[in-house]
């Protein structure tokens, strides 16, 4: 087996309305009679593909307006949003390593305090926690590929928005090179 390191990113935007938006999200996600799972205090996760909840008609708008200007860098100029959810962690609740199954994932910190842990990542490629500088407000959106977990909360609740896309270059223009063929145009 022979293998190949590359790079990639992870991206963070602070939400451009988050004051705004953050008290009318904690309300309607209050609202919402959702049980938890094991390690995670609540959360709608099953009902990830219901586009028609509250508290996901009034986010949309801001996750997309964050989300493209990231997509578009990558080259991608076309995305399906696949689900979102809302995870609450109480004190001591936590979400193991796990990855998600499609081209990227994001998050955005809906409520972190400073003794909160964002989100903790590790590559394939040494397998070292690491984790990003990310605040309350903050969105994150990553390959859905890398490990990542929520550990033990240590603040007061964490509330978490997260979302899987499928991202594609349908109508990219794409020039022809000659030397390399169909090159990307950023
Ligand atoms: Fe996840």
């Amino acid at each position: 087996m022979r293998r190949v390191r590359i790079d990639d990113y992870i991206f963070i935007e602070r939400v451009d309305n988050h004051d705004e938006l953050k008290n009318q999200l904690l309300d309607l996600i209050a609202k919402q009679d959702d049980a938890g799972e094991p390690g995670v205090s609540k959360l709608d996760y099953e009902h990830g593909d219901d586009w028609k909840r509250e508290w996901v008609q009034l986010v949309i708008p801001s996750i997309i307006s964050t989300i493209v200007p990231m997509i578009k860098s990558m080259g991608y100029d076309a995305m399906d949003l696949t689900n979102i959810w809302y995870q609450q962690y109480d004190a001591d609740s936590r979400h193991g390593w796990h990855i998600h199954d499609t081209s990227f994932s994001g998050v955005y910190f809906l409520e972190l305090d400073e003794n909160s842990c964002s989100t903790r990542f590790c590559l394939p490629t040494d397998f070292n926690p690491f984790e990003v500088d990310a605040k309350e407000g903050d969105m994150i959106l990553f390959p859905s590929h890398l490990f990542h977990m929520s550990p033990a909360n240590k603040g007061n609740r964490k509330t978490s928005i997260a979302f899987n896309l499928k991202a594609d270059c349908k109508t990219l223009n794409l020039p022809f090179d000659p030397e390399c063929g169909y090159c990307r145009v950023l």
